[in-house]
Parts: C-alpha cells; structure tokens; sequence
C-alpha cells in the first residue's frame, strides 16, 4: 500500500457470463461492498451488459468500467466502442492495454497510449496494463519491459487525471502462479518512480482470497486486478476484505 493513495481492487470479468449472471454477480458485489471500508471497489463487464450493471450498481460503492475503447471518437470503425460511449452508460474507468489485447488484438504500446488519451478526454479514468512474458521474466528483462511498455503507453496529463497502471506478468494470469513478492515488489517499485507519487499502482494475475493479503501489503501495490476471482463474488469481496483498513 501507499500513504494516502486509496487501495482500489478491479475485477475483470472478460468474455464471461450471461446477461443474468452479469446482473447478479453485480447485485452480489454491490451488496457485499461495505460504505467507508479500506478499498474502493470496480467491474468490468463485457460490453452488452454494462448499462445492465450500471442499474444494479446504482446507489453503491462499486465503480464501473469497460475493457477497451477505440482511440477515435466516433468514426468508421465496425465492432469499436467510442469511449464516450461507455461514459454514457455509466462507465468512469476502462481498461486498455491487457495482454490479451495486446496479443490477441496487436495493440502496441502506440495504439493503448492513444486509446488511454481518448479515455481521458472522454472523462474515463484510464487503467493501463503493462507486462512480461514469461520468456522476458526468464532473461533478466522483465523491469525493462515494463518500464518501456509504461513509456510508450502512457499519455501526458495521465497521472493528473488519476490515470490507473496495472502490472500483469503474462504468465501469471490466469496460471495459479504469482512472482515471488520481491518481484512483485521490484516491479511495482520502478513502475512508482515512472508513475509519481499518487498513481494507484494494481497487481494482477492470479490473485485470489489465499495470496491477496500478502499481495496488497507489499509497499507500492495499490490494489489488484482481478480476473477469474472477480466472478465469484465471495471471492472478489474477500480480496477487497483483505485490504489493510488505513492502508
Ligand atoms: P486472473 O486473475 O484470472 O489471473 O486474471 C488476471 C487478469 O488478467 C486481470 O486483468
């Protein structure tokens, strides 16, 4: 954790569920998500269901926010979501950059950098992810992979407008495994040097009800980004519980 930097834990729930489940998950995190507790919480849905959990998040502590936008405005772009679109349904932050996009989708550092910009001038709160792969952690090479992702992805005025960075290690999402916490550590030092005092800083990739506590107390990790615990809400409101009350 950081002095005076609010933990925020962000569950990413991908291309999961149905419209119901969506509802219900929603209904169960917002329930579950106590006023004045230590973190902020937030989710992510897939695109069709957000204005669905927007309604069942009305009135509660929980946040929400989108999996990707488009760099443009509005334009000729079939199967793209403007940012101010997902302002307009009830998002305030979106996640750009996951390495599934960047792998899936070929989205470079250039590409999340203008979408992160067009978030911001949308009035949504951008989280930028940035990552090694497991060949790069093997090399030595995984600071200077991230530090280069951060350096190409982030906008100017990103931290001023409470721009989000996430450290996810392509191989530990959605693998049960984890970087040792000294890693952990390492990395979400050289990305608070980058990123300036204030930037919530989140980890993410496998992070659960059993490694959370551990996780969140590390100097410098503001919170997570969760994926497959996000669709359990007991789960996703246990690792919210684990966050040290006062940081
Ligand atoms: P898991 O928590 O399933 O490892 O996924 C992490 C992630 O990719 C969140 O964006």
């Amino acid at each position: 954790m950081t002095p005076g930097v609010q933990p925020l834990i962000a569950g990413n729930w991908k291309m999961h569920g149905t419209l119901a489940e969506a509802r219900a998950l929603a209904g169960a995190v917002a329930a579950g998500a106590k006023a004045g507790a230590g973190a902020g919480l937030l989710v992510a849905p897939p695109f069709p269901f957000l204005p669905a959990v927007a309604a069942a998040l009305a009135g509660s502590q929980v946040a929400l926010g989108a999996q990707d936008c488009h760099a443009a405005p509005k334009g000729a772009h079939t199967g793209d979501v403007a940012a101010a679109m997902l302002r307009e349904v009830g998002a305030t932050h979106v996640i750009l950059g996951h390495s599934e996009r960047r792998a899936a989708h070929g989205e470079t550092d250039a590409v999340v950098q203008a979408k992160a910009a067009a978030a911001m001038a949308a009035g949504l709160i951008p989280i930028v992810c940035v990552g090694e792969s497991e060949a790069q952690r093997l090399a030595g090479e995984a600071e200077a992979v991230v530090r280069g992702q951060l350096a190409g992805s982030l906008p100017p005025g990103f931290a001023a407008a409470g721009g989000i960075i996430a450290y996810e290690p392509v191989w530990a999402i959605g693998t049960g495994r984890t970087p040792t916490e000294a890693d952990i550590a390492a990395i979400h030092a050289a990305l608070r040097a980058v990123a300036g005092p204030a930037t919530r800083l989140l980890y993410g990739g496998s992070v659960k009800p059993g490694n959370a506590k551990e996780i969140l107390a590390l100097p410098n990790v503001d919170g997570a980004l969760v994926g497959g615990a996000s669709l359990v809400a007991a789960d996703f409101l246990a690792i919210a519980a684990a966050v040290r009350p006062g940081g």
